[in-house]
C-alpha cells in the first residue's frame, strides 16, 4: 500500500529516513491525470531506485492567464491506484496553500532557454516549471529525477537548472509513449473532440516526414518546416502555433539541418482551444 503524503515537512522527513536507511530515492514529478507516459517514468524509477515517489500537483505558476488551469483534469484516487500499480512507494500530493503560502516570493528562472520555442507562446511557463521542480526536489530529496522526452524543452531547462544550482540529482529521461496511431500520450488529449482526435496523429506524421527528409539529405530547415506545415494544414483542422528545427542543446533555431549534435524538431498545434505539442530528436 503506497503512502500518500500531503504535508511537505512530512515528505522531507520520510525522504530523510529512506536516505538514512541507505535507499536510493527516485522521484517522478507529475500534474496527475496519469497515463501510460507517466507510468513508464514510474516503472523506470522503480527499476533504478529503491524508494519511488510520484508527485501530483497541478502547478498554477506554469499556466498562463488564458490557459487551462481550471479545467485541467484532476482525479487523485485514480492516479494513486495507477501510480501504485506501476510501483510507486509514496505519493506526494501537496495542497496549494502549502506549496505557495501567502507571501511566497521566490522563483527560479533559467534564462534564454526558457524564452525559446514554448516560451515564446507561453511566457513565464518555464519560470513556473523550474520553480516547482526545484521545490519538489528540495522536498523529496531524490537521488534520481525522471522526466519524459515528450516535453523536450522542459528536460533541457531542468538539466540546466540541476547543473547551475548544484542539485546533485541525476536526471533520467524516458522516451515519449505514443498511442498506436502515433499520437503522443497527453492529459490534454482528453479535450479533443472525436473528429480532432482522428486528425491529431498528423503531428507525429509531420515529425516523421521531417526525419525522412533530413535522412535523405535535405539540409534546408525552411524546406523541411514548409513540408511539415503543409502536411498539417492539408490533413487536419489544426492551426500551427510553431514548427521548429533547433539545436537540441542550446535550443537555437537552425537554418540548416547539419549540426553534429542532436537536432530537436518540435511543434505545437492548436485544435480548437486544445494545444498539443510533440517532438523528435535526430542525430546525423
Ligand atoms: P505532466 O504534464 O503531468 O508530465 C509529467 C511527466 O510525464 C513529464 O516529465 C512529462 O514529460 C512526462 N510525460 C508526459 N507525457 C508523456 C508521454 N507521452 N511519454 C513519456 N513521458 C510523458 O510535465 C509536467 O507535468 C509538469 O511540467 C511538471 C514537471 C510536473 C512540473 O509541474
Amino acid at each position: 500500500m503506497a503512502k500518500i503524503i500531503h504535508d511537505p515537512a512530512e515528505m522531507q522527513r520520510t525522504s530523510e529516513v529512506a536516505r538514512k536507511e541507505g535507499k536510493r530515492i527516485g522521484v517522478v514529478p507529475t500534474m496527475g491525470c496519469l497515463h501510460e507516459g507517466h507510468l513508464s517514468l514510474v516503472r523506470a524509477a522503480r527499476r533504478r531506485t529503491d524508494f519511488v515517489i510520484t508527485t501530483i500537483f497541478v502547478n498554477p505558476t506554469q499556466f498562463g492567464p488564458a490557459e487551462d488551469l481550471n479545467r485541467y483534469p484532476r482525479d487523485i484516487e485514480r492516479d494513486t491506484s495507477l501510480a501504485m500499480g506501476a510501483g510507486t512507494d509514496c505519493i506526494f500530493a501537496p495542497e496549494m496553500r502549502d506549496v505557495y503560502p501567502e507571501g511566497y516570493s521566490t522563483f527560479v528562472q533559467v534564462e534564454r532557454l526558457g524564452e525559446a520555442l514554448e516560451g515564446r507562446s507561453r511566457p513565464g511557463h518555464f519560470r513556473g516549471v523550474a520553480t516547482i521542480v526545484a521545490k519538489l526536489l528540495n522536498i523529496t530529496k531524490p537521488h534520481v529525477a525522471v522526466f519524459g522526452q515528450k516535453d523536450a524543452q522542459q528536460v533541457v531547462i531542468i538539466s540546466r537548472m540541476l547543473h547551475d544550482l548544484n542539485f546533485g540529482v541525476e536526471l533520467m529521461v524516458m522516451p515519449t509513449v505514443r498511442e498506436p496511431d502515433g499520437l503522443a500520450m497527453s492529459s490534454r488529449n482528453s479535450y479533443l473532440t472525436p473528429a480532432q482526435r482522428r486528425e491529431a496523429p498528423v503531428l507525429y506524421q509531420s515529425l516523421q516526414l521531417a526525419e525522412r527528409l533530413i535522412a535523405s539529405g535535405e539540409t534546408s530547415s525552411a524546406t523541411v518546416l514548409g513540408a511539415m506545415k503543409e502536411l498539417i494544414m492539408n490533413h487536419s483542422s489544426g492551426v500551427v502555433d510553431y514548427v521548429s528545427i533547433a539545436d537540441g542543446v542550446t535550443l537555437e533555431e537552425l537554418l540548416e539541418c547539419k549540426v553534429h549534435r542532436p537536432i530537436l524538431v518540435s511543434l505545437a498545434v492548436r485544435f480548437g482551444s486544445t494545444r498539443l505539442i510533440d517532438n523528435i530528436t535526430i542525430t546525423l
